[in-house]
């Protein structure tokens, strides 16, 4: 097995730096459209309604053979069953991962160990539901006696950048509620919230997988101070629940169980939107919309689960990562959403995928031995091409990007759509067509241009090209091809896991900082380092801190 694995990854870099038969450079792209103008048919792959194309990047018919022998050869679709079945893939947590569970009908019989999933999460979501609707029918009211009209999600990471992604995508105007979401510990952002919000009105979600982490639980505080500072302390308990996995840290808060919304250790917090953490998106945008919003992601779910690899999105998307990482040493991706509701998009993504890949060495944890994650990184277009595209292309290093684009607006403004479209298709073909000298050199003498300023100008206007995208294109954006569009980057990061061999569920990365973080914490109270505790620098700045706020 290990033998046939490395020949698959030989075949893959070979394929990826070698000679190519028509004598064209390594990566190139441009030469592949000239000998195949139906490349886009052979490229693209759609599922209900969602198309994904890969034409325009450097993958050949023969370098996705050899990229799906891999996916053969590291046993994606064995790893990918293994997970369905429950078993305990996250192995350094010891934790099944069936995020796929929450979006599932009952009888999909989802099971971890003796748990039945499937039964457990449709319990949950019944108790949401009923919440929603006693919020919004006014049933269930504020300590005054008013109606909820705002909700306060208070989490951090995947407690708070999927739904806060989400509700920036989809609300509207005439939804039920508004949605705000508090995650940083820094009080300036909950300053910046708080006089927007009135705590008459106002359900506070307190969001978080652990109910331990030191941001949430402190903004938590500062809210329930807040509320109690306008209700009192029993009113502050009306506008207070709990989204988390620890029922013990939520009771010790102070909120009763009724008002806890649980979901179980085997959703990673960065797939847990669709769990009882999304409950701010079925409060805000309704319940019918984080039900399609669910049914989106259930049909990427069962697209992934059925379709052949070789039409397979996420897979395909993974492949495609594997040739651009591995293959051609690129170490970044772009994420260009050209739909400014897909805002918060790169943000989640960039957890969901940098807190998932960010991985040295491999599930028995020897040296990975190659490149896994790479940066990921982005922006709405047209935002982004006025602030770090100029990299994209004329940098040393070719930078893949995922470009997102949606057919139909939800505005009646068809100029300004036609001009985003028109953008986001043209930065693909400017990518990948680039701008050769002699183009350059015509259309500077034709612009009648010195030919002394041709020379100098010509190196600085050339456009090597051949940096490839991955276009997505989504028919509208709504709950449903939200869902579809999120759930394919999460099964992404899954098949990236399994051909990397690295476990993309765990994140002990983010350990160190919390503990160093915790043993500082009492040292700035006190107003002076511990000596010797810290190294030089840390030192040094703990004391020009303290000696600047005692100015
Ligand atoms: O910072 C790491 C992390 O554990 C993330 O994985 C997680 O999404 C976030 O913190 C928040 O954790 P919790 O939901 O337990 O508050």
């Amino acid at each position: 097995m290990a033998e046939r694995l490395d020949e698959a990854w030989g075949a893959v870099t070979t394929l990826a730096t070698g000679p190519r038969p028509d004598g064209s450079a390594p990566g190139s792209i441009r030469p592949l459209f000239a000998a195949d103008p139906a490349r886009f048919g052979r490229f693209s792959h759609r599922a209900d309604g969602l198309l994904l194309d890969l034409s325009k990047t450097s993958i050949t018919g023969e370098a996705m053979a050899a990229l799906l022998d891999l996916a053969r050869a590291a046993d994606l679709e064995g790893k990918r069953a293994a997970m369905v079945a429950g078993e305990p893939v996250n192995a350094t947590e010891r934790r099944a991962v069936l995020h796929m569970a929450l979006r599932a009908p009952g009888s999909a019989g989802f099971r971890a160990g003796s748990e039945d999933a499937s039964a457990d999460v449709g319990a949950v979501l019944q108790r949401m539901q009923a919440f929603c609707a006693s919020v919004q029918g006014g049933r269930l009211l504020g300590a005054t006696g008013e109606r909820f009209t705002d909700v306060l999600n208070i989490g951090i990471g995947g407690s708070d950048l999927g739904p806060a992604m989400a509700a920036r995508a989809l609300w509207t105007p005439g939804c039920p509620m508004r949605a705000h979401y508090l995650g940083n510990v820094d009080a300036h952002a909950w300053e910046a919230l708080r006089p927007g919000l009135d705590p008459r009105r106002t359900l506070v979600l307190v969001a978080s997988k652990t109910f331990t982490t030191q941001e949430t639980m402190t903004n938590a505080a500062l809210a329930r101070g807040w509320l109690a500072g306008a209700l009192g302390e029993e009113g502050a308990n009306a506008h207070l629940a709990a989204l988390s996995t620890n029922m013990k840290a939520t009771a010790d808060f102070g909120i009763a169980p009724d008002r806890v919304f649980p979901f179980r250790d085997w959703v990673g917090g960065r797939f847990s939107m669709w769990s009882a953490i999304g409950l701010s998106l079925a409060l805000a945008l309704g319940w019918d919309r984080f039900a399609r919003l669910l049914a989106g992601a259930r049909a990427m779910d069962q697209h992934f689960l059925s379709a052949p690899l070789a039409d397979n999105l996420p897979a395909l998307l993974a492949l495609v990562e594997v040739w651009h990482v591995n293959g051609l040493g690129y170490p970044s991706r772009a994420v260009l959403p050209y739909d400014e509701r897909l805002a918060r998009l790169p943000a989640h993504l960039q957890q969901v995928e940098m807190e998932s890949l960010g991985k040295r060495v491999t599930t028995d944890g020897a040296p990975v031995g190659r490149a896994t994650g790479p940066v990921v990184f982005g922006e709405p277009g047209t935002n982004a091409q006025h602030s770090f595209m100029q990299l994209l292309h004329q940098g040393t290093t070719p930078v893949p990007a995922d470009i997102i684009l949606v057919a139909r607006p939800d505005h009646p403004h068809a100029d300004s759509h036609r001009k985003l479209l028109a953008n986001g298709l043209a930065q693909s073909e400017a990518l990948m067509r680039g701008k050769t000298a002699e183009e350059v050199r015509a259309e500077m003498e034709k612009a009648g241009t010195a030919p002394a300023d041709i020379e100098c100008l010509l190196p600085h206007r050339v456009f090597p090209g051949d940096r490839p995208t991955a276009t997505i294109l989504l028919p509208r954006l709504d709950p449903f091809t939200l869902g579809q569009l999120v759930a394919l980057y999460e099964h992404k990061v899954f098949c990236l896991g399994a051909l990397w061999n690295v476990n993309a569920f765990d994140q002990w990365g983010v350990e160190l900082g919390k503990q160093l973080a915790g043993a500082i914490l009492p040292e700035l109270e006190k107003g002076e380092p511990r000596s010797g505790a810290h190294d030089g620098s840390t030192e040094g700045l703990m004391r020009e801190i303290g000696r600047l706020q005692n100015k």
